[in-house]
């Protein structure tokens, strides 16, 4: 039964996705760790915390080794904006991360000197995660599928709502070219800068986690440039998700 009462941990990088959900919270509480603040509270009358993270893969490691350190949560979820790899993919749409690539931790091949970048030469080796005590080199993280399943389960007036790829780094692609390779080579449906550092230190400390994001900028569609407001749409969400969680 305590089991049942550890908190759940529900992160975001920016003010504008975060705001929303700590504005829900009853009785909410901060709690600053250096630059880090969490929200304390309850929704639906159980415990949940709200983390601000930040932009970026350090940042976001940062946050969820302080929450897990600090909270013990039951689960961390990251969520927020992201851009759409998916060209049937629109600002608006949500995608629940089923699997969660790192789109940075690749391998260049060797050019000479004034022969530019080659970016189809770029392999993608994995990255280095210690579970169970074995060392692994490791391409694809995991949502926790409890949380994947409760998300799929939830309205959502705004879009649709697809399983599907999160591809993670300290970057922001808009060349088409590259945004097609990668979505050929790792099968990204979107990206953003957080989800696989919170999945790789979650993974690494035995913490379920789960990657959810709204499309709020796509490289494929003229006009649909990125807005803060798409923010909003992906906390809705978010909270009804932890509606279905709590009371499931
Ligand atoms: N590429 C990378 N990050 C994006 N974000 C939204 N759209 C994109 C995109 N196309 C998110 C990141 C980061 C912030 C800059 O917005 O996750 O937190």
């Amino acid at each position: 039964m305590e089991q049942q009462r550890k908190p759940i941990v529900i992160l975001g990088p920016m003010e504008s996705e975060s705001a929303y959900l700590i504005e829900n919270l009853d009785h909410p509480a901060e709690k600053d760790f250096g630059s880090y603040r969490f929200t304390e509270g309850a929704l639906f009358g159980y415990p949940v915390i709200v983390g601000r993270t930040y932009i970026g893969m350090v940042n976001a490691a940062a946050a969820t080794t302080l929450a897990i350190e600090r909270f013990r949560p039951r689960c961390i979820i990251i969520q927020g904006t992201s851009g759409a790899h998916d060209p049937s993919l629109h600002q608006g749409d949500i995608v629940l991360g089923e699997s969660i690539v790192h789109i940075g931790r690749y391998f260049a091949a060797h050019m000479d000197s004034g022969k530019g970048c080659d970016y189809t030469r770029w392999s993608y080796p994995g990255s280095e995660i210690v579970t169970d005590g074995e060392l692994k080199e490791i391409d694809v993280l995991h949502s926790d599928p409890s949380i994947i399943a409760a998300a799929a389960a939830t309205d959502y007036p705004y879009g649709r709502v697809i399983r599907g790829t999160i591809g993670a780094a300290d970057i922001w692609n808009r060349e088409l070219d590259v945004i097609a390779r990668l979505r050929e080579q790792l099968g990204t449906d979107c990206e953003e800068m957080e989800g696989f550092a919170v999945a790789q230190v979650c993974a690494q400390m035995g913490v379920p986690c789960a990657d959810i994001r709204v499309i709020s900028n796509s490289e494929w569609h003229p006009g649909e440039e990125f807005d803060h407001s798409y923010g909003r749409y992906c906390q809705e969400f978010c909270r009804d998700v932890l509606e279905k969680l709590i009371k499931a």
